[in-house]
């Protein structure tokens, strides 16, 4: 495979630094010129820069100060650093908010917020996006072509949504245009016949609420839409943002994501940016090897954003995170360098911190950062960052290398949107069950070193000799048609319980489960749908597959085959000697169903049976100890193999030929010792095909 373009042309090393506030320290100028000696003494080279500076630029509407940031970029350039620069419309100055409230969010109980924190503004309102246009365009043009510009960060984690007049009036709109302005259409689409909920006309149609708020929260088809038109307002808020830096700016231009927060939809966000970038915070206090896979999981979300090409890590703390926990356990040194090392060789091509800099006051001046109040540089965390910086050094050969990985996963938003809905009113195992599911999956494939992909359903499923589609209740006929066709030419696919439900807008298909088709794909129909998952529930089940029992651990479905080979089968209750799980001839292809939510052993020994089935297996260049995890990228002939000790004892890895050691620069091979947390990165060079 050929390596992909790197993030700055002009700037092919990984990218090593973080988010940047000099702002906060304005009055002490003294403060920056340290910052930038500190900057190379931690071997990092770049700053992330103007996220929250609105109030400092723009002091006053129309008054535009740039001089503090003048001196900032040719700093940090003088000092061999790069700037990926903000655009701040992530927290707007007081004076945004006193004159034109507009551009506050409203909560749903219709209540307009005051001015204070941060991604609260409405993504509807016309002067907030006309202020936001004016602001980014200045700094586009006045940076466009400094030398330290390397990039563009759009605004801070969009999020959230606006419940105001504005925000309702376009959610009518988007939705008169998505049912062609028929609103008996749309009735239809949301089966308002039930409890007398039909509209007459869209200018009834609120946003959805929480029951006890008083307003429409009952309605599925509602919720979802309601959902999809606050991931496109979104989207189309970046967008613009996008537009007016594009006018004056060939630079990439990224936000930071958080590939699994379900906000909105991140691979149709992806589309409007040059690359992806995600924030990662992993909770190293649930253990080594919980968190290892779980940042590779989003790893694999993240690459598979923009069809394999390498993505940015723009946030991860040096040191403890203080968001999100309820304690503040600090990460080991090997911990911290495992997690550099699981991004790039999960297929990242940046490595960035939030924080540089600590502040001294409000609400993140304990959140982790390479520069402690200390302002020393002999404490861990900074040096730990410095020496992560030198290894860094020694990699630009792996910038824009890729991942082969010949399994995916497909994550869908829409279906994570609706099977929440459906938890909402309390079918308990549903909840989480996406995400859950999805995991799954991937750590099966992760625990026996087989790469797989995360991807959409718009991705090319050719390329793939498996895909795995975890819960796949929302099913459109056109994905189901291309998921028939990729098995008619030969593909293995995997479905789950709860396949092809319904319908785009969370219709039910008739005519029996799974809908849209895809009964003969399976050859299979689904009669009744079980659960055992419910605190109270005194009944147990069991599926047994190839000699051995597995247990339920919620739905377990009855299942009719039609035609399909059964593999597994219920050991109890009423379904008692039915098939669990089957598999279907289908075309040059095979489709596999998994009708009951079991453990994760149960996934690992199923996945080991289709892999050694489809001739799949681990790099042969290693054999490695339980726990011990290989990644190769690859491009224009150069392979890299990260082996990474996801766990905290000490484990042996044997490697079977010559490799270099590209971190400590010398060649070795046989069986190698790999310290808790420990990294190893080989290389090696092969003549393409
Ligand atoms: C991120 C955010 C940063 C900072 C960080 C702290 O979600 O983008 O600005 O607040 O969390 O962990």
């Amino acid at each position: 495979m050929k390596k992909y373009t790197p993030i700055c042309a002009n700037f092919p090393h990984f990218l090593h630094g973080g988010d940047y506030n000099p702002e906060q320290w304005i009055q002490t100028p003294e403060i920056w010129e340290t910052d930038m000696k500190l900057m190379k003494e931690a071997n990092c080279n770049e700053m992330t820069v103007g996220i929250f500076s609105w109030a400092e630029i723009e002091k006053e509407e129309g008054k535009f100060d740039f001089s503090w940031l003048d001196t900032i970029m040719d700093k940090i350039y003088e000092n061999g650093g790069r700037v990926i620069l903000a655009t701040p419309s992530g927290a707007r100055p007081q004076w945004l908010a006193e004159k034109y409230p507009e551009v506050l969010r409203v909560l749903p109980n219709k209540q307009r917020i005051e001015c204070g924190y941060r991604h609260n503004h409405c993504y509807t309102s016309p002067i907030y996006r006309e202020k936001v246009r004016i602001i980014n365009e200045m700094l586009a043009e006045r940076y466009a072509k400094h030398p330290a510009l390397a990039g563009w960060h759009l605004s801070n984690e969009y999020n959230g949504a606006c419940y105001c007049s504005l925000c309702t009036e376009k959610f009518q709109e988007w939705l008169r245009e998505k049912y062609s302005n028929d609103i008996e259409k749309l009735n239809h689409a949301w089966w308002t016949r039930f409890w007398s909920h039909r509209y007459d006309k869209f200018e009834q149609i609120n946003p959805p609420k929480e029951s006890e708020m008083g307003g429409e929260g009952g309605t599925n088809g509602l919720n979802l839409d309601w959902k999809r038109f606050v991931s496109d307002q979104t989207i189309d808020f970046a967008q613009k943002e996008a537009e007016s830096i594009r006018k004056y700016s060939d630079k990439a231009i990224t936000t930071n994501c958080l590939g699994i927060y379900a906000g909105y939809d991140h691979r149709k966000m992806a589309k409007c940016l040059d690359v992806y970038s995600n924030d990662f915070y992993p909770a190293w206090f649930k253990g080594t090897e919980a968190e290892a896979k779980a940042v590779a999981f989003v790893c694999a979300l993240c690459r598979g954003m923009k069809d394999g090409k390498p993505f940015m890590v723009m946030e991860s703390a040096p040191g403890i995170n203080i968001w999100g926990m309820n304690f503040r356990k600090i990460k080991t040194t090997g911990q911290q360098i495992l997690e550099a090392f699981l991004y790039i060789a999960n297929g990242a091509d940046t490595l960035q911190y939030f924080q540089w800099r600590k502040g001294r006051g409000s609400g993140e001046k304990f959140h982790g950062a390479v520069v402690d109040h200390y302002g020393g540089t002999d404490n861990r965390v900074f040096q730990t960052v410095k020496k992560i910086g030198s290894y860094l050094k020694k990699m630009d050969g792996v910038i824009g290398t890729g991942i082969e990985a010949q399994v995916a996963i497909t994550y869908d938003y829409d279906t994570r949107w609706a099977l929440d809905g459906e938890a909402e009113i309390k079918w308990s195992s549903r909840k989480n069950g996406y995400q859950k599911m999805t995991n799954a999956f991937f750590y099966a494939l992760w625990e026996q070193n087989i790469a797989a992909d995360i991807i959409g359903y718009d991705t090319d499923f050719s390329k793939y000799k498996i895909v795995c589609l975890p819960v796949p209740y929302l099913m459109d006929e056109k994905i189901a048609t291309k998921i028939k066709t990729y098995v008619e030419k030969g593909g293995t696919i995997i479905a789950t319980y709860l396949t092809a439900v319904a319908n785009d807008t969370d219709l039910c298909y008739l005519g029996g489960v799974p809908g849209a088709g895809l009964r003969e794909l399976f050859g299979l129909r689904v009669d009744e749908v079980d659960n055992y998952e419910e605190e109270g529930c005194v009944y147990q089940n069991h599926v047994q597959y190839q000699g051995k029992e597995y247990p339920v651990e919620s739905i377990a479905e009855e299942i009719i085959a039609e035609g399909a080979t059964p593999l597994a089968w219920y050991q109890q209750g009423e379904h008692k000697g039915n098939p669990a799980v089957l598999e279907n001839r289908y075309g040059k292809g095979k489709a596999y169903y998994i009708g009951f939510a079991g453990n994760d052993t149960f996934l690992y020994d199923f996945m080991k049976t289709l892999l050694q089935q489809t001739n799949m297996h681990p790099d042969s260049e290693f054999t490695a100890q339980k726990g011990v995890h290989i990644m190769h990228r690859q491009g224009d002939g150069q392979h890299y193999y990260f082996v990474l000790n996801c766990t905290d004892d000490t484990k042996e890895v044997t490697l079977h030929k010559k490799l270099w050691n590209l971190l400590e620069e010398k060649e070795e091979t046989g069986v190698m010792k790999l310290a808790p947390c420990g990294v190893k990165i080989y290389y090696e060079q092969k003549k393409e095909n």
